[in-house]
């Protein structure tokens, strides 16, 4: 993808990894439209970069998709990158005697359903561009699950198969499909603690890794991977899956 004279929507770019783009892409000269829940946050991030705007959306909600949608149909009609970043991570215990499945479905709902209608809802203005691109952030326990994270990992392998699906449905149309799948990243996905986990990737060295290789054409078989995914992305491909899975959960 073209890394400039873009005007790229950031959904969870209010935080994280989706903040640490948002930022990168607008200091590049892109304008950009950060997306979520939480409009106070949002308008934090964006205070004091010309540019960049905001949007309340929440993903989960086909009301608010929709509104956000016709909204920025109106505001930023020449939006040609969406990024489907927003997601949330919860732990669940299949084994309790109450086991939560409102978490389950709000997993599915967030980080599946949310995605799915988004992504729907925004492909007739995309097909209108000649440079659209589509990133949609999944993960590396798309391809070797974290089990204290059942839902979590599923849905990141659900995407991982439907953007296959959907790239190959969009073949003539011209709009890029890219798959991010980070590794472990330090940002609050799991909690305050996450940020300062020395077994987690530093967040400004993940971001700028994915801008090399979005701004190199780095990105083979369409995924953005940095090397410190690639353990898990190739552990099937290279006999490892086993081994991978006992050490993620011993
Ligand atoms: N950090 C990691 O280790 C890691 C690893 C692999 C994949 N990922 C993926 O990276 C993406 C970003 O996560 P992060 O690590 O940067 O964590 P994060 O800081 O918690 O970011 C998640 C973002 O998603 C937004 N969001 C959550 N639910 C939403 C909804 N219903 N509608 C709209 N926005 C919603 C949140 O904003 P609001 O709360 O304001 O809505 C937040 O800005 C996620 O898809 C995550 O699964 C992260």
């Amino acid at each position: 993808m073209q890394t400039t004279g873009n005007t790229i929507l950031v959904t969870g770019g209010g935080s994280g990894i989706g903040r640490a783009l948002a930022e990168r892409f607008h200091d590049r000269g892109n304008q950009v439209i950060i997306a979520g829940r939480r409009l106070d946050v949002l308008n934090r991030v964006a205070a004091g970069r010309d540019g960049m705007a905001t949007l309340e959306l929440d993903v989960a909600d086909a009301g608010s998709v929709n509104a956000a949608v016709a909204e920025l149909g109106q505001r930023f009609p020449a939006m040609n990158v969406l990024i489907n970043n927003a997601g949330i991570s919860r732990p669940e215990d299949l084994t309790a005697a109450a086991w939560d499945f409102d978490l389950a479905e709000a997993t599915i709902a967030t980080n599946v359903t949310g995605v799915l209608r988004l992504t729907g809802a925004l492909l007739a203005m995309l097909r209108q561009k000649s440079n659209a691109v589509v990133i949609t952030t999944t993960s590396g326990l798309a391809y070797v699950p974290l089990a204290s994270h059942p839902t979590y990992s599923a849905t990141k392998a659900f995407l991982h198969s439907w953007l296959q699906s959907l790239r190959h449905q969009l073949r003539d149309t011209g709009i890029e499909i890219l798959e991010m799948s980070p590794p472990y990243v330090q940002t609050e996905l799991g909690g305050p603690q996450q940020l300062t986990d020395p077994y987690a990737m530093p967040l400004d060295a993940y971001a700028d890794e994915i801008m090399t290789l979005l701004e190199t054409g780095d990105t083979p078989d369409s995924e953005v991977l940095v090397q410190r995914v690639m353990g898990y992305r190739m552990a099937e491909r290279e006999g490892r899956y086993a081994e991978t899975f006992a050490q993620g959960n011993p």
